[in-house]
């Protein structure tokens, strides 16, 4: 195993409240040491515009050198309307250009889809994982994390209130995580 690893955690929803956002500030504290997991924040990213690239806004630099650094990206996001949030999709696209030097190229990933609902976002993480096909982000496949009935998931703390569930996270970090050394080990 190598020293730590950087995960990138981009969270599909801007909500104050955001049940994704707690599920992913619960996944960093169930993540095994060896990952290191920042949330990388995609609120305040300009919609992206191609006529922008010769020029582009600070914000969209910033972000690509973000996850140029990263080691690996965790995307952690609600369904709208069976697909993903566009603001998740405009961080997917600011980050894919400009053309031939895509960010996102080669990082291994992971996709986690929560939903106070009972399908638990599933149209949303297989939504991302054809983007991320093109991408060429390795997407783990399995374990693949649907997580239902979201609005009943934590305590007060924040942490996870359910043992089962909290077992199946960070049994699902465990499983990034030697995701992430069977992909770019040694590097
Ligand atoms: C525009 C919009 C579309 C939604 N579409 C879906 C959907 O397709 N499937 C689903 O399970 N929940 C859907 N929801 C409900 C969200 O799952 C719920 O609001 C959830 O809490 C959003 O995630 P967040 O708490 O991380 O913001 C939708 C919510 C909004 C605002």
């Amino acid at each position: 195993m190598a020293g730590t690893r950087d995960v990138a955690v981009i969270v599909g929803s801007l909500r104050k409240d955001s049940l994704n956002r707690k599920l992913a500030l619960a996944l960093a504290g169930l993540a095994p040491p060896a990952l290191k997991l920042g949330i990388v924040e995609i609120g305040r990213l300009p919609l992206y515009n191609q006529d922008e690239d010769a020029n582009p806004p600070p914000a969209w630099t910033d972000f690509r050198a973000r996850i140029r650094a990263a080691d690996a990206v965790l995307f952690v996001t609600p369904e709208y309307n069976r697909s993903i949030p566009a603001p998740l999709k405009n961080a997917i696209d600011v980050g894919s250009r400009p053309y031939g030097q895509s960010a996102w190229s080669g990082k291994p990933g992971a996709v986690v889809s929560a939903s106070p609902g009972a399908i638990g976002g599933f149209g949303a993480n297989h939504h991302l994982r054809q983007s991320l096909v093109f991408l060429d982000v390795p997407a783990m496949q399995q374990p693949e994390a649907y997580i239902g009935g979201a609005d009943k998931l934590f305590d007060a703390a924040g942490g996870i209130a359910n043992d089962g569930t909290r077992k199946f996270l960070s049994g699902y970090m465990t499983a990034f995580a030697a995701w992430i050394e069977t992909i770019i080990g040694g590097r």
